[in-house]
């Protein structure tokens, strides 16, 4: 078996690594980064079984994620897929985004699985919850994947969740349909203040390498996936983009234990 995974804040890696290493414990894991993709696509062919996990991003896949997929659309077919997602609160068919793409290209979807976990989005108030309550959804999210993990090693049986059609309406009438056009230039709005320091932390981390350093400056270009992966690991909280500050960083290492 297969893992890989895009992972902003971490909560992504985090589920995935727990149901792998309960379901299989020799399965390999790996991130979906721009600079890997042939690797990636060289472990795809040698491997029937994958599960392909993200962040749910306006109840859609990332960006990366789809694009993805779409341009190695000769590689899904016999493939076994479980299409796996994060959410922060609500995901409509989060999962159900990749599965019909692979669908598509001749994939066989042997499930789909959403799990909620604390919000990646750390410049917008509203989505801002005390520790304690992020801590708690964490607990709950690791119970719910051991409870599948069970479901699969005991009866064979994968989840459904987010792959079937009434779960399409809810994703489409839910967010997408409001969400789609309003978030496709947000590729290139990253905001960097004049805070940075030119340290070269997100340029390292970015998995579409989409940030640079010059002039001991970091410059955004225009391939964002919106991972928040900078915005939550920058040292000076100089970077934003659905919001214009950042309030608290998220990273899942603060939620364990
Ligand atoms: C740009 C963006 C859009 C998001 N949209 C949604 C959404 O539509 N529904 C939802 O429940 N969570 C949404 N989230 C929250 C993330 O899906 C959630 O926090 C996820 O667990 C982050 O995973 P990661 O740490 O692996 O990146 C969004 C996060 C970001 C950064």
């Amino acid at each position: 078996m297969l893992g890989i995974y895009l992972s902003g804040t971490g909560n992504t890696e985090h589920c995935i690594t727990k149901l792998l290493g309960l379901i299989d414990s020799e399965a390999e894991i790996i991130r979906m980064t721009k600079a890997d993709e042939e690797k990636i696509m060289e472990k795809i062919r040698g491997n029937d079984t994958i599960v392909l996990a993200y962040p749910t991003q306006f109840s859609n896949a990332p960006y990366m994620v789809r694009d993805f997929i779409k341009r190695n659309k000769n590689e899904w077919s016999g493939k076994k897929v479980l299409c796996m997602t994060t959410m922060g609160a609500f995901s409509g068919d989060g999962a159900g985004c990749s599965a019909r793409l692979l669908k598509g290209y001749g994939a066989e979807i042997i499930g789909g699985l959403q799990i909620r976990m604390p919000d990646a989005v750390c410049d917008n108030k509203m989505l801002k919850k005390p520790l304690a309550e992020n801590r708690r959804i964490v607990r709950e999210a690791d119970k719910k994947i051991e409870t599948v993990a069970r479901d699969i090693i005991e009866n064979g049986k994968y989840p459904k969740e987010g792959i079937s059609f009434i779960s399409h309406i809810a994703g489409l009438f839910g967010q997408r349909l409001w969400f789609y056009n309003k978030t496709t230039d947000y590729s290139k709005k990253l905001q960097i203040s004049d805070d940075c320091t030119g340290c070269g932390l997100c340029s390292k981390n970015c998995p579409m390498e989409n940030l640079r350093i010059k002039d001991g400056r970091a410059i955004a270009g225009d391939s964002c996936t919106m991972c928040y992966s900078c915005i939550s690991t920058c040292p000076k909280q100089a970077i934003t983009l659905l919001g214009s500050k950042v309030y608290e960083q998220c990273r899942y290492e603060k939620y364990e234990g």
